[in-house]
């Protein structure tokens, strides 16, 4: 319910402003001059006040004045005489939300307030959205004690406030957006609008249109101009997310912006200033693109100006369980659920799981074990199936005799099917069985499969 404080020196109008708006639904408190309105605002915090201009003591212009605390500024509703309409625009320039003329009208009246509110709860829900955001993305909620992780968050650091363009590398779900949105929220540009887009989501002759824009009649299907991404986002942050799939062409034309700073539509003439920030994130290796030709070596130059190289989970696995209290934490919250932690069991298969799917796979996990979950702490019951299928059940899928397992022959073929599925590339394999390389190399040697080919 929002609440109102009705300021008037008149005892018979406060009553009747105080009946109209409480018939309304709205809290009322009354007040009989601006020192206690003042008093009573302070004290309460209202969405509304509702407030005559001229009264004894302080007038409703002072009150305005008085009204420092700008975090809790309740939107203010003057009340004029009939000829005196100087004082509300003096009013409106100190602040106030709207004003009234005497006599007053009860509709005028309920509409007035009912706008008030509205707008007190937008601007509320704003400072909350924007909040989050800020939270979101701050620094400290990223996790990551590892080393690995430490030489990441100090590059991010060094790099905000800078405007330089970044090249951030990792596979699928290491956070590499996560790490794109830290650095625009934590720079001087985070009021600027941070925008995303896919180049490998896109069919290429869309990437274009949606970068650079186009006029009327640019192309079939072009009715209206449209402005791109690289103007939308003036003052803030553009990440192109899969860069390594944007096409040759767009390359060509991606590196000119870059290196004018403008743009020109499709079908356009004329050149646009853009100041946008890049930031170019990929899951492939660009050094082997150029070398097939699939990526032109002076764009990747220009975009790697500064690397960040993201560890994939199964290379920081003592961030897990820092990452499992987290995710725990997030989705109490979300579900109103109390989980407690994880016990020890559950713990270790997350730790030996190799987590092709990284962080994000990890959040996922976690989230269904946070809502599954009927005790106080997850227990394997609650992850192992997410866990075992389906990556593991394509490579563990091995037949369990009745009696008299060999444990010997039972790795042997829990190696070879590892390696098959990688296409006998060994650090892949290795990977899947969440070993070392150094480790997966000695048994793979041991049982005399280091030479596939045979
Ligand atoms: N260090 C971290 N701390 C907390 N959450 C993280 C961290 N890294 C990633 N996440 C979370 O994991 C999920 C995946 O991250 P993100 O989308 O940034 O990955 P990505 O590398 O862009 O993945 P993809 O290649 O699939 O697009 C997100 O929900 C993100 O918030
Ligand atoms: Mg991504």
């Amino acid at each position: 319910m929002a609440s109102v404080i009705v300021i008037d020196d008149e005892p018979l109008q406060q009553s009747i402003l105080k009946t109209i708006l409480e018939d309304e639904g709205y809290e009322v408190h009354t007040a009989s001059s601006a020192e206690e309105g003042l008093e009573i605002i302070g004290a309460i915090q209202p969405d509304v006040v509702l407030t005559d201009i001229k009264m004894g003591g302080m007038s409703g212009l002072q009150l305005l004045d008085n009204l420092t605390d700008e975090a809790n500024r309740p939107a203010v509703i003057v009340i004029t005489a009939y000829g005196t309409i100087s004082s509300a625009v003096e009013a409106m320039k100190k602040g106030a939300f709207d004003y009234l003329t005497k006599p007053l009208d009860k509709d005028a009246i309920t509409l007035v307030v009912k706008k008030a509110v509205d707008r007190m709860n937008l601007l509320r829900e704003n400072i909350r959205l924007h909040k989050e955001l800020y939270d979101k993305f701050k620094i400290e909620g990223i996790v990551g004690k590892t080393k690995r992780m430490k030489e990441v968050m100090d590059v991010v650091k060094k790099v905000m406030n800078a405007n330089v363009t970044v090249l951030v590398f990792g596979e699928s779900g290491t956070g590499k957006e996560l790490i794109a949105r830290a650095i625009h929220y934590n720079s001087p540009r985070r009021k600027g609008p941070f925008t995303a887009i896919n180049c490998a989501a896109l069919p290429d002759n869309l990437i274009e249109s949606e970068l650079f824009g186009y006029e009327s009649g640019a192309f079939t299907g072009a009715i209206h101009r449209k402005p791109g991404l690289f103007e939308s986002t003036t003052g803030g942050t553009l990440l192109l997310d899969e860069i390594g799939d944007l096409p040759m062409i767009t390359q060509t034309k991606l590196l000119r912006v870059l290196q004018d700073k403008e743009v020109r539509r499709l079908g356009g003439k004329d050149s646009i200033k853009v100041d946008v920030r890049i930031i170019a994130a990929t899951n492939k290796d660009l050094e082997k693109e150029i070398e097939k030709n699939n990526f032109r070596d002076d764009l990747y130059y220009r975009l790697k100006v500064v690397t960040i190289n993201l560890p994939s989970l199964s290379q920081r696995k003592d961030d897990i369980p820092h990452l499992v209290e987290y995710f725990i934490d997030k989705f109490n919250l979300e579900f109103g659920k109390h989980i407690q932690g994880i016990n020890d069991s559950a713990m270790k298969l997350l730790m030996d799981y190799y987590w092709p799917g990284n962080i994000r796979q990890l959040g996922s996990v976690i989230e269904r074990a946070v809502l599954m979950a009927d005790n106080e702490k997850i227990t394997l019951d609650d992850i192992k199936s997410e866990l075992t299928q389906p990556h593991a059940s394509t490579v563990f899928d091995l037949e369990i005799p009745e009696e008299g397992v060999n444990f010997e022959e039972l790795e042997k073929e829990l190696l070879k099917k590892a390696m098959a599925k990688a296409n006998n590339v060994a650090a892949k394999a290795a990977r899947y069985l969440g070993m070392s390389y150094k480790t997966f190399w000695y048994r793979l040697e041991k049982f005399g499969l280091n030479n596939p080919e045979k």
